[in-house]
Order: C-alpha cells, then sequence, then structure tokens
C-alpha cells in the first residue's frame, strides 16, 4: 500500500476522478481550487504514512493554516469554513460549498473548532490501488 504505485496514474486520479475530486480543493502547479493546503512539496514535508492518513482520516492531522471553525452568528445562522485571514474587525471564511464569506467580528457570538474541510471516507471511494498510486503521485510532489 505504502510503495510500488504509478505516480502518473496517481495524478491523473487527483486531477479527474469526479468521485473524490482531489483538485477541487486542492492546488497544484496553479490547476485546482484553494479550500486545501496546495500540495507541491507534500511529499517532502510529510512521510508515505503521514499522506496516507491525510487522505485516510483528514481530522487525524490538521494541516497549519488550515484549521476549520464553526462559527454562530448573534442572528442564530452557523457558518463553517477555513478561516483564511482576520483582522479584528472581520473574519474570511472559506468554506467548499459557498466559496468566501466576510463576517463581521462583532456579528459573531460563539466559535468553536470544526472538523478538517477534507471530507473523511474519500479513501472509501478509492480502490486499494488507485489510493497506492495516488499515495506515489502525492510522494512524488518535492
Ligand atoms: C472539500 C475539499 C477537499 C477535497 C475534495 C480534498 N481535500 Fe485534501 N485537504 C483539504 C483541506 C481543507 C486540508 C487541510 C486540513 C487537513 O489537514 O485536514 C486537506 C489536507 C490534505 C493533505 C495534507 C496536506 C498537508 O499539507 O498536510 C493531503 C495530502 C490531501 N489533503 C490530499 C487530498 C487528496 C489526495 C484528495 C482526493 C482523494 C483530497 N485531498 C481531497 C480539503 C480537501
Amino acid at each position: 500500500m505504502l510503495s510500488g504505485g504509478n505516480a502518473s496514474i496517481g495524478a491523473r486520479i487527483f486531477f479527474e476522478k469526479p468521485e473524490t475530486q482531489c483538485s477541487r480543493c486542492h492546488l497544484i502547479k496553479n490547476t485546482g481550487g484553494t479550500v486545501g493546503p496546495a500540495p507541491d512539496g507534500v511529499g517532502s514535508r510529510l512521510s508515505r504514512e503521514q499522506l496516507l492518513e491525510s487522505v485516510v482520516s483528514p481530522n487525524a492531522q490538521i494541516a497549519t493554516g488550515f484549521e476549520n471553525v464553526v462559527l454562530t452568528l448573534a442572528n442564530g445562522t452557523s457558518l463553517s469554513g477555513t478561516v483564511k485571514r482576520e483582522t479584528v474587525e472581520v473574519i474570511d471564511l472559506v468554506s467548499g460549498e459557498d466559496g468566501e464569506i466576510r463576517v463581521k467580528v462583532s456579528d459573531v457570538k460563539s466559535r468553536d473548532r470544526g472538523l478538517s474541510a477534507m471530507p473523511d471516507g474519500l479513501a472509501n471511494l478509492l480502490t486499494p490501488f488507485e489510493l497506492r498510486d495516488l499515495l506515489e503521485y502525492l510522494a512524488s510532489l518535492k
């Protein structure tokens, strides 16, 4: 599982597999979304075990700067997303569904730590071979 995959098949899964849509949230070489960290260089930063864990159980370790929060506003609305920028006045949240939302700090009633914005269970949508190829691709991003 941890080695012996095919990185170019892995890249195709990353960019093209409709069920997992990795590139909807991850920007690699300027293609993709920015909800998650750009994995360029992830193969140098993380071991293969850590890479596998990132895909199989995203909540085990949350990448720095990508902590998700749940904000409850004074009017009862609750919003969740990743804090992209924060000042004393506003919080810029990026949510997978709604894109970027600016929230006034004065409207926030409570703030809780949320789960990773990366969905749990993506690995269940991949065969063990696909997971191995994907891992090989991620490990090749030096
Ligand atoms: C809905 C958005 C979303 C999708 C889809 C998604 N990810 Fe993520 N991913 C994230 C976010 C947000 C993080 C950062 C939080 C965390 O570490 O859990 C992350 C973290 C990671 C990390 C750890 C990166 C680091 O720098 O530590 C890896 C590796 C990763 N994702 C790979 C994948 C792969 C492979 C897929 C497709 C099977 C995928 N992601 C699909 C949002 C997503």
